[in-house]
Parts: C-alpha cells; sequence; structure tokens
C-alpha cells in the first residue's frame, strides 16, 4: 500500500517519521508541495493522499489523482471549505478530515486575542518600542467584566467557553445546533441579533458555507455593542473586510483579533520585507492598526496539533484503503 502526502513541511516530518515506524506496511511518499494539477502527478502509483493546505482545491487536481487511479483523500486539517463537493462526487473520492486534532489550540489562540485586545499589548509594546514607559492613557480592561458571544458551539467554541468561564466571563452562544450541556447551563441566545445585543466581544467558531459568507457584514455591525472586539479564528470569509474596517475607523468596533482574513492566501505563508509590502491593501490596513491583532492562521500551530493531524490522517487514509469506514468520512461519498 502506498500513501502520497501534500505540503508536508519540515515541523510534521518527526511525526510522520514515527507514523511510518509504526506502519512498515505501508510506504508513504511526500512533497513540500501543495496538490495542484502539477503535483498532483507526483501521486502515481499511490492508493490514497494525505494533504493540507488552505488554497482551493481545484477540479483540475482532483482530475490528475482520478485519472491515476486515487479514491481516498484525507486532509490533515478540520476545515474542509476548500473542496468543491460536487467534485469530490463526480470524481468519486472519500475525504476524511481530523475533526478533533486540539480544539484547545484554536481555543487558547482565541482567548489570548481576546486577553491581548483587552489589554492593549500592542498599544505597551509600541510605547516601550519608543521609550515611553508610562501607563496612560493605555488603561485595560478585565475579562469578568465582559459579555463573550461564542458562534458556533462544537469542538473549538466549547473548549473557548470553558476557559472564559475560568476567567470569570459571563458568555451568552449561538448555534444552529443546540449541545445539550450548553442548553443545560442556559447559555443559548436564540438569535444572532440578541447575541449581537448582549455581547462586549463575539468570538466566531462556525465552518464556512456559502450562506454564511460574510455574516458579519455592515448590518451585523450595526446590530452590536458600540465598542465591540470581534475575533475571527475560524475562516476569513466569514468577516466582510470592509465593513469591519469601516466599523474600526467610526469606533463602533474596539478592536479585532483575526486569525483568518478574506482572501488571505495573498500574504498569509510568506515572508515580505515590510509590512508596507505585502499585496493586499486591506489586510495592509487592519495589520497595522495598533487595536487589530493579525496571526497568519497559525492559532492551530501547536506540536500538539501538529502531531494528531499527522497520525489521524494519515490513519485515516490507511483505513480507507483497506476498505474501512472511519468515522470522520465528511462527504456523501460514503
Ligand atoms: P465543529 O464542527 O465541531 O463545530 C462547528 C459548530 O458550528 C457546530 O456546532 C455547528 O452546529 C455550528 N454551525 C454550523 N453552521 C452554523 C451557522 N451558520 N450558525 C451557527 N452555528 C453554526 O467545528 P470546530 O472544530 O469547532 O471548528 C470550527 C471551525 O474552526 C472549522 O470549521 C474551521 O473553519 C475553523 N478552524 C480554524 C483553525 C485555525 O487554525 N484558525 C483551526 C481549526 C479549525
Ligand atoms: C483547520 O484545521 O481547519 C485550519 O484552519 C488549520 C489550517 C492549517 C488549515
Amino acid at each position: 500500500m502506498k500513501i502520497f502526502a501534500y505540503g508536508i513541511r519540515e515541523d510534521e516530518e518527526p511525526s510522520l517519521k514515527k507514523w511510518e515506524q509504526a506502519n512498515p506496511d505501508v510506504e508513504v511518499g511526500f512533497t513540500n508541495n501543495t496538490l495542484t494539477a502539477d503535483s498532483a502527478r507526483m501521486a502515481e502509483g499511490s492508493d490514497g493522499v494525505v494533504t493540507l493546505q488552505t488554497s482551493d482545491y481545484t477540479r483540475e487536481a482532483l482530475e490528475v489523482l482520478h485519472n491515476l487511479g486515487i479514491k481516498y483523500i484525507s486532509i490533515r486539517n478540520v476545515g474542509f471549505d476548500n473542496f468543491n463537493f460536487q467534485d469530490l462526487n463526480d470524481f468519486g473520492f472519500t475525504l476524511t478530515n481530523v475533526p478533533v486534532y486540539s480544539p484547545n489550540a484554536i481555543a487558547e489562540h482565541a482567548v489570548l486575542l481576546m486577553g491581548r485586545l483587552l489589554r492593549r499589548t500592542p498599544e505597551f509594546a509600541q510605547k516601550i518600542e519608543d521609550g515611553n514607559f508610562t501607563w496612560a492613557p493605555t488603561i485595560g480592561k478585565e475579562y469578568r467584566e465582559q459579555t463573550v458571544g461564542v458562534i458556533g458551539t462544537g469542538h473549538i467554541g466549547r473548549v473557548t467557553m470553558q476557559i472564559l468561564k475560568g476567567f470569570g466571563c459571563k458568555i451568552v452562544a449561538y448555534d444552529v445546533y443546540h449541545n445539550p450541556e450548553i442548553e443545560k447551563q442556559g447559555l443559548y441566545v436564540d438569535t444572532l441579533e440578541e447575541l449581537y445585543k448582549q455581547a462586549d466581544i463575539i468570538t466566531l467558531h462556525v465552518p464556512l458555507f456559502d450562506s454564511n459568507k460574510h455574516m458579519i457584514n455592515d448590518k451585523a455591525i450595526e446590530q452590536m455593542k458600540d465598542g465591540v472586539y470581534i475575533i475571527n479564528c475560524a475562516r476569513g470569509e466569514l468577516i466582510d473586510t470592509d465593513a469591519l474596517i469601516k466599523g474600526l475607523d467610526s469606533g463602533k468596533v474596539a478592536g479585532a483579533g483575526l486569525d483568518v482574513i478574506d482572501n488571505e492566501n495573498s500574504v498569509f505563508g510568506k515572508k515580505w520585507s515590510s509590512i508596507d509590502n505585502i499585496p493586499n491593501e486591506k489586510i495592509r490596513n487592519l495589520a497595522k492598526r495598533l487595536n487589530v491583532i493579525v496571526t497568519p492562521h497559525s492559532a492551530f500551530y501547536t506540536e500538539t496539533a501538529i502531531h494528531n493531524m499527522i497520525t489521524t490522517s494519515f490513519d485515516s487514509n490507511k483505513s480507507l484503503i483497506e476498505g474501512l469506514k472511519p468515522d470522520n468520512i465528511v462527504n456523501t461519498n460514503k
């Protein structure tokens, strides 16, 4: 049996080596390249493909894999919004993800972004850089005074709530599906409007679908409290960046913590000579503000997460090749 993996980084190689040692019956090939129509040919002779990328998986790339006789694709991450399910099903692929590699990694990052905004750490860092070691006017706010609106109470949203509770925050939650544990605690509000009305901080933990693209738009921001903080560690396309910039300009939005931004692939994952040279005016605008913290889709990036992403994705791909049905199959071609 042979599995070919795309987008393998140096930091993943030790975990990959361990997996290979534990699975001597599987031949593993890999490349640092992402999966494109060109690189797809590298999987020739393989039974399955493991991959991770934030850019779209094109129909052309999937067609090449299909023509090589490959039926199984396992992504090493949670979100599968960069696949077109029609393409997957047209070519008969079965897709698995890694639904729970470490919700804590992302939840901790979201809560840190909140804390850094509340305590104005970018402003303090700038002051120190300028030789200004004074307090005023950089006064902070405390977690325990905040009502946090958690949108999406799945794996990551629930860990976020657990951590926030430890800090003494009041929590309100919204989800199309009501988790019984959260329901018991009486934390759900019925509508997003209600959450917007109550929350001092809003944090997004929902998958991206066509139906919720730009759910945070002018209208949503208008319904929020004055001085709201917005955190996005889910998907960039959930927020209309123009609306966010408008909200920040007017002061309606006091700050934002953004691990993901619409069209981030033009900037994230690459090294630029300076922030002034990044080729995306909106990301530049946001990243230069002291009340906005931008991180390069790195919320997931912990040692624990990387190890679990490799192990679960390869285990799943092997299971599919063996004719088993792991419970993390995500498309309808089950
Ligand atoms: P999950 O599937 O466990 O939870 C998602 C929750 O969102 C579910 O409870 C679902 O009912 C709810 N939901 C779906 N559509 C909704 C809608 N329109 N309105 C309200 N609720 C809705 O997923 P998760 O593991 O918590 O991950 C959430 C998202 O976080 C992923 O889909 C992915 O996009 C993102 N993510 C980001 C990173 C990162 O590094 N920044 C890492 C992992 C995941
Ligand atoms: C996910 O797991 O969905 C992420 O956003 C992490 C990223 C490496 C794609």
